[in-house]
């Protein structure tokens, strides 16, 4: 058998991480960075994990990748024992919570499989086996992560909460647009956050549904602003969204923190993405210098800072 090589995208959730497990529409950006799975033939099968990584992330989610990835083994048929191979991880996406890392590198392996064994599976047959990936990290993923991992660009996603089809959307921004993501070096568990807003919702429906109600109206706007270029109505956005995740108290100090130097540098907007209760920040920054001005003061506060685009 020849070696095999797949990717998923690295991504950045501008609006709805969170609403979208509840069937509201978010947005998400793939961006410029991937992960890689190489699959080569071996006398017993061996996962080597070459990622850059957040300091603890590999070791925290190790049970959760050994899990992901018997998922999709077992989705694809294929027995490690049988036909052994040697499967490599790496690519330039930093694997920390936050940045898709668990979905990315699912779909990095699902291609890489696919290749290798002759699998003959199109895009959404490698999006179902991310999903069933994504599964080993948490238990029931909205399917946002995974679909941004193996599409890319720039996407308007709705889970179908019946279970039929989700709506994704490509959507266009007029140019691409630089971002900061910060990071707040604490790997945080999807599960366990996304468990807490099941209970706290449950708990308190009124609050919660004012919380929801405010969102949907946010989300329908961002969506026009993305598309029309509008970055000070993005930005606007993108903190009311971060003031709702604060009230659903899946924001910590460290993001706040971040959150609060980005604007404090000009940023037109700033928010937690992703899980949260950790993981990384988002800041739009629209320019070259208003990026690095940002991305530095960042790292002035002591925390990793990553420039990159989106809408590539
Ligand atoms: C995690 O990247 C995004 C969440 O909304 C979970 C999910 O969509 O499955 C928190």
């Amino acid at each position: 058998m020849k070696a095999a090589e797949g990717h998923g995208f690295g991504k950045t959730i501008l609006f709805g991480e969170h609403f979208v497990v509840y069937g509201l529409p978010a947005i998400a950006s793939a961006i410029g960075s991937k992960t890689t799975a190489v699959i080569e033939p071996a006398d017993r099968y061996e996962l080597v994990d070459l990622r850059p990584a957040t300091p603890g992330y590999k070791e925290e989610k190790h049970g959760e990748q050994v899990e992901s990835n018997r998922l999709i083994f077992s989705a694809c048929k294929v027995d490690v024992e049988e036909t052994p191979f040697k499967l490599t991880l790496g690519g330039d996406l930093i694997a920390a919570s936050g940045v898709g890392a668990s979905a990315a590198s699912a779909a990095a392996i699902a291609r890489a499989l696919n290749q290798y064994f002759e699998l003959g599976y199109d895009d959404a047959h490698i999006n179902a086996l991310a999903y069933e990936g994504e599964k080993g990290y948490h238990g029931k993923p909205s399917g946002i992560d995974n679909t941004a991992a193996v599409y890319g660009g720039l996407i308007w996603f709705a889970k179908n909460l019946k279970g039929g089809e989700n709506t994704m959307d490509l959507l266009k921004m007029p140019r691409p647009v630089e971002i900061v993501l910060g990071n707040t070096g604490i790997t945080a568990s999807t599960k366990e956050v996304v468990e807490d807003v099941r209970r706290n919702r449950e708990k308190d429906p009124k609050k919660y549904g004012r919380i929801f109600a405010k969102y949907g109206e946010i989300v329908v706007s961002a969506r026009k602003a993305i598309t029309e270029g509008d970055l000070e109505a993005v930005g606007r956005l993108m903190d009311r969204n971060h003031e709702l995740l604060e009230e659903m108290t899946v924001s910590c100090d460290e993001l706040d923190l971040l959150v609060g130097v980005a604007r404090e540098e000009g940023a037109a907007g700033a928010k937690m993405t992703g899980t949260g209760r950790g993981g990384l920040m988002v800041a739009l920054t629209p320019g070259k210098h208003l990026q690095d001005k940002v991305a530095e003061a960042i790292e002035g506060e002591g925390f990793v800072a990553y420039k990159t685009k989106i809408g590539i």
